[in-house]
C-alpha cells in the first residue's frame, strides 16, 4: 500500500497520468470514497493521459461508459444507482476487454475477476486536501506506480 497526498487539481492529474503510464494489461480500479471525493476527477486525467479526446463525465444515465483511443480501451463505471439491485453489466468480460474504473463499487457484485487485477483506491477527503490510498496485490506494480507519480512530481 502507499499513500499519495494531493492538495491540488494538479496532484490528482498527476496520479491520473502516472496511473496510465504504469499499466500494460488490462486492469480494475476500484474507486472508494465519498460523493466529491475526486473519483470522476482522477479517471479524467487517465483518460487524458491516454489521449482519449472525449471528456470523461460521471455515466449517471448509463452506468457505464467506454472510450477508446489507439491502443487504450477505458471503461468507467458509476455503480451508484446500482444499489442493491445486482444487475448483471457483464462485468467479466468489460474486464477482460478494458482499463476498468468503477466508482462505487460496493454496489456491484464481482467475482469471477482475477484478484491480481484488481488495484483499490481508497480517497479520504480533509479539507481540500486528499489523501488516496493505493493497494493491490500485485506488488511489483504497486511498486512501478509508486516510482511513476513521484517521478511526475
Ligand atoms: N485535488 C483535487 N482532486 C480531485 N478533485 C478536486 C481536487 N480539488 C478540487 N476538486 C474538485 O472536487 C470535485 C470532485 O468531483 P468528482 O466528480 O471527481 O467526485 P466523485 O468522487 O466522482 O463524486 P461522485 O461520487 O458524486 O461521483 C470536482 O469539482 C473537482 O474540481
Ligand atoms: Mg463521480
Amino acid at each position: 500500500m502507499f499513500k499519495y497526498v494531493a492538495t491540488s487539481l494538479q496532484d490528482t492529474a498527476r496520479l491520473g497520468a502516472a496511473i496510465a503510464k504504469t499499466i500494460r494489461q488490462n486492469r480494475v480500479f476500484l474507486l472508494y470514497g465519498g460523493l466529491g471525493f475526486g473519483k470522476t476527477t482522477l479517471v479524467q486525467a487517465v483518460a487524458r493521459e491516454m489521449g482519449i479526446k472525449d471528456k470523461v463525465q460521471s455515466p449517471t444515465f448509463n452506468i457505464l461508459k467506454t472510450y477508446h483511443h489507439g491502443a487504450y480501451h477505458l471503461c468507467h463505471i458509476d455503480a451508484y444507482r446500482l444499489e442493491d439491485h445486482e444487475e448483471d453489466l457483464g462485468f467479466a468480460e468489460i474486464v477482460e476487454k478494458n482499463t476498468t474504473f468503477v466508482e462505487w463499487p460496493e454496489f456491484l457484485k464481482m467475482n469471477e475477476v482475477d484478484q491480481n487485477l484488481i488495484v483499490t483506491i481508497k480517497i479520504n477527503k480533509i479539507g481540500e486536501v486528499r489523501e488516496f490510498l493505493v493497494d493491490s496485490l500485485d506488488q511489483d506494480f504497486l511498486k512501478e506506480l509508486e516510482q511513476n507519480v513521484h517521478a511526475l512530481s
